[in-house]
């Protein structure tokens, strides 16, 4: 369990209550396409609006480094948020000065009013003291919901808590006690499944997992830096040679401390990077030719399905293939449906996060059988790292 101070022991009946959440949502056209983010984050209101407070939502969207970009304003995210409260929610144009104040002022209890884009002004990302006390002169009390932003030391994550007793919100709670559960005394066997195109982007991720992972499951591009420093041809796959010394170097570290890094044994070959290209399946070992590696095959499939069964926990980052590709999706399908299976069952604790793994989690339809999926992205590979996250740190660190 996180020791981070929960708003659950707070009474907050009357207060005003700044929340921090994360409502930087994919957005079409001004219309919210995906609401996950927002219908994790309204728990926390509903449950500091039933409680009497006055909900005074904050939140970035983009990165408008200071410019008023009316592209990147929250309004239609104040509707979405309401739709998804079942609740009016007020808009402001601004978050702070005359605009925010008035609409706070203006509130009754059990009221939320949801604030523009902190990122309108340079001095969120500046993590101003200044710009904080501007947040805080109108709150009683912060919250702070917003993993996925906990690696930013900004002024609503991180100034802001020396201005106003602070604590987390339910969502935050939840995610620091689910990874912290993975992370902290996991059952054992326990394996890292890390995927992505690059192993520079992963280097310092597989370095931190190392000493605590029974094996890592090395996928996606990244996988062909591996098979290159074994010797193995890979064709015309995307892979970077300036890593291979790196992917070496971290199979020797890996093997000190007993953790064995699983690479792919067959490979989905394409004559091109595209959709429904021709493609084969080839062993690894076996010359690719001119084709790109865009999936891990059938027998790859078989090994990494086989290993899950004699494991107790799994912690997923980054796609196996190609999956944004029909039909490269496969591999990464097959053993997150195995995984989703297994979690079922009671059989094997799953969390994942990071990026692209929700989407392709979504698209192999597991989204609601694994133990916890993360929408954070650079936060999660923060936390993988072992590194401090600012924005919980400022939480456990008042006095
Ligand atoms: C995200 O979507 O990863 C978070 O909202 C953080 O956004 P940022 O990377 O612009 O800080
Ligand atoms: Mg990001």
């Amino acid at each position: 369990m996180s020791n981070v101070p929960s708003i659950e022991d707070v009474d907050v009946a009357g207060k005003t209550v700044l929340v921090r959440a994360d409502l930087n949502v994919p957005m079409d056209d001004g219309r919210v396409t995906d609401t996950v983010r927002i219908d994790r984050f309204a728990p926390t209101a509903t449950f500091l609006a039933d409680k009497g407070a006055r909900v005074v939502v904050v939140s970035h969207f983009g990165r408008p480094e200071g410019v008023r970009n009316p592209a990147m304003t929250l309004e239609p995210v104040s509707k979405a948020l309401a739709k998804s409260l079942g609740r009016d929610v007020k808009f402001a144009e601004d978050c702070v000065g005359e605009v925010a104040e008035k609409a706070v002022w203006a509130m009754k209890d059990g009221d939320v009013v949801m604030l523009e884009n902190l990122r309108f002004h340079t001095e969120e990302t500046d993590n101003s003291e200044v710009f904080a006390q501007r947040l805080a002169v109108f709150s009683d009390i912060f919250v702070n919901d917003a993993f996925s932003c906990t690696h930013r030391a900004h002024a609503s994550t991180h100034a802001i808590t020396k201005q106003l007793p602070s604590y987390a919100g339910l969502s935050l709670k939840k995610e620091l006690d689910a990874l912290s559960a993975v992370l902290g005394t996991p059952q054992r066997p326990i394996a890292a499944l890390v995927g992505g195109a690059k192993v520079s982007s992963k280097i310092t991720v597989l370095e931190a997992l190392i000493p605590t992972m029974d094996a890592i499951i090395v996928g996606g591009g990244m996988a062909n830096t591996f098979l290159l420093a074994k010797g193995y041809p890979i064709g015309g796959s995307l892979a970077e040679p300036d890593f291979v010394d790196m992917a070496n170097q971290i199979m020797a570290t890996a093997d000190k401390y007993g953790c064995e890094i699983v690479l792919p044994v067959d490979l989905v070959v394409a004559e091109k990077f595209a959709a429904d290209a021709n493609n084969e399946t080839v062993p690894v070992g076996q010359d690719p030719g001119a084709g790109m590696i865009l999936d891990v095959g059938a027998d790859s499939i078989a090994d990494l399905t086989g290993r899950l069964s004699s494991l107790k926990t799994l912690l997923w980052n980054g796609p196996l293939g190609a999956f944004e590709m029909n039909p490269f999706g496969d591999g990464t399908f097959a053993v997150a449906k195995a995984a989703a299976d297994l979690t079922k069952q009671g059989k094997l604790v799953t969390v994942a996060g990071g990026g692209d793994t929700v989407a392709a989690l979504n698209q192999a339809g597991v989204s609601d059988d694994f133990t916890y999926i993360s929408t954070a992205g650079g936060a999660f590979l923060e936390w993988l790292e072992g590194k401090e996250l600012p924005g919980v740190a400022a939480l456990t660190d008042q006095n």
